[in-house]
């Protein structure tokens, strides 16, 4: 079970409004109580904070505004204190612009050295003013920056799928899988005990850098006829970042891949690859009881074949909070906890985003002012971005910060909030965190979890319901009306049944 943690939204431990790693640390005991295995916290790596930490300058340093490098070596040492893994978030696909590898690039030469660790290409036509190619950037804008060269002149342009201060790497350079390299031992060594992969499908770009076809792809969704994307090369990175891997006992790989095709998605958990890969299907179904479960067949479809551990999640910092998806408001609430259950009763690993367990909606009416993702200027204010379901953590107490900070929360917090503090729902046996307890320590103790199997029951229309091999039963209702439960014993509900029947919006555990 591992818990993401949003490293700025999570808790301000020295006042300046944004979350921090000693703020982690203190909170560790909640971690503890909650139940869960691992951490797995975005970028703390230093960063001008472009893309919120996802822009590193230096991937071998903790950026000072989250405490520098003794805060990591602490947290590192008191998580595994309290049996809690820490998994750090390395990036790579790109750098910051402010990495002096970028700087190199910028003051050398075209077709040297420094160029070579990134994608520089001379533009299209006769002053080489037009694009080299026409791929868009997921954040907005076209995905290529033109540099001025040291006469001064316009010159060669540099290749950036996301934001201009996140140019791309040249993976096909020795010097870049060989740094990186570096940057997982230096990690492995201090005791960290795994890592996410940022965009881990996208290392290796295709030959030649073609045009692509569609230039409409949204950002983050599964669209397998992006060329910028999963191409083949990608698995000889994997493969050699495995073997560095495979030099830790116990290190673990995750990798965020966005690709839609089983067969497809299977190979990058082949066993010399990934050891696990983030799954978006159960984050992109509606709350409907076909679609959940062609999400479910689908993912364990996809890892079946190689042998591999299926993943689940319901949200991340990249998509909007589950309670919103689903409606919001009380239904959205009641849903949420129902597709936890759901999530929490399948075989495999699962990635709880922090804020879930509070049962925390998308901040959706977020000032302007204060939005920084950059997609909110790269669309031309046209799209928000991700601000939303990045407000910061409630903690306690009755207005905001609502002890996130003792300064203003980098976003605001809304002011509703009070009633899902963890202080107010800690010890109230009917809440969401209380539910989320309940559910992960059953499912870390209860034998009617093991086996890597589910097995459908008939169900109701709108419902659904799986076996586990151990013995337990999982029911969703996803339709409008009650339904009446299977035999067996209530072991867990998101809303207690009466007389035997499991109401809307709810699901149940029975053994
Ligand atoms: C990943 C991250 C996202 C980031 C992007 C670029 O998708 O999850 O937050 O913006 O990569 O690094």
């Amino acid at each position: 079970m591992f818990y993401q943690v949003y490293p700025r939204s999570f808790a301000d431990s020295d006042g300046d409004g944004i979350g921090d790693l000693r703020g982690i640390r203190d909170k560790l005991g909640y971690l503890e109580l909650l139940g869960v295995d691992a951490l797995w916290i975005c970028p703390v790596m230093r960063s001008p904070m472009a893309d919120g930490g996802y822009d590193v300058s230096d991937p071998r340093d903790i950026d000072p505004l989250f405490g520098g490098m003794a805060a990591m070596d602490e947290l590192i040492a008191d998580a595994h204190d309290r049996r809690l893994k820490v998994t750090m978030d390395l990036v790579p696909n790109h750098t910051s612009d402010r990495h002096p590898w970028f700087a190199a690039a910028l003051a050398g030469a075209p077709g040297g050295r420094e160029r070579d660790r990134y994608i520089f290409r001379d533009g299209r036509g006769l002053d080489g003013a037009i694009p080299p190619n026409n791929w868009p950037s997921i954040f907005g804008g076209p995905a290529w920056t033109r540099v001025a060269e040291a006469d001064g002149r316009p010159g060669q342009w540099y290749l950036h799928i996301f934001a201009p201060e996140q140019p791309d790497l040249n993976w096909a350079n020795p010097e870049v899988a060989a740094d990186f390299e570096q940057t997982l031992r230096f990690w492995l060594d201090r005791g960290v005990d795994g890592f996410r992969l940022d965009v881990a499908h996208g290392m290796a770009k295709p030959d030649g850098l073609p045009d692509m076809e569609r230039v409409d792809t949204k950002m983050l969704v599964h669209d397998d006829s992006d060329p910028r994307f999963n191409n083949p090369a990608v698995h000889e990175i994997h493969r050699r970042i495995r073997k560095v891997l495979d030099e830790y006992p116990d290190a673990v790989s995750i990798g965020e891949v966005w690709v839609d095709d089983n067969i497809r998605f299977g190979e990058y958990v082949r066993p010399d690859e990934l050891h696990l890969a983030f799954n978006f299907r159960l984050a992109e179904t509606p709350f409907s009881a076909d679609a959940v479960r062609a999400a479910i067949d689908n993912s364990l479809a996809a890892v079946a074949p190689v042998g591999a551990v299926p993943t689940w999640t319901l949200s991340n910092h990249d998509i909007a909070r589950e309670v919103t998806r689903y409606g919001g408001g009380p239904v959205g609430v009641a849903r949420a906890r129902a597709m936890m259950m759901v999530e929490l009763a399948l075989p495999g690993a699962v990635f709880i985003y922090n804020g879930a367990e509070l049962g925390l909606p998308n901040v959706d009416d977020l000032p302007e002012a204060v939005l920084r993702d950059p997609v909110w200027e790269r669309s031309g204010h046209t799209e928000r971005g991700r601000d939303g379901c990045r407000v910061p953590i409630p903690w306690e107490g009755v207005a905001p910060p609502f002890g996130f900070t003792r300064a203003e929360s980098w976003l605001p917090m809304p002011p509703e909030w009070a009633a899902s503090t963890v202080e107010a729902q800690l010890e109230e046996l009917g809440s969401t965190l209380s539910l989320y307890r309940m559910a992960i320590e059953l499912r870390g103790v209860r034998p009617e979890f093991a086996g890597p199997r589910i097995e459908w029951y008939g169900s109701p229309a709108g419902c659904l319901a799986f076996r586990r091999p151990g013995g337990l039963v999982c029911v969703l209702n996803a339709s409008p009306v009650p339904i009446s439960l299977p035999p067996g014993d209530v072991l867990l509900a998101s809303v207690a049944p009466e007389n035997g029947q499991l109401p809307a919006n709810a699901a149940a555990w029975l053994v």
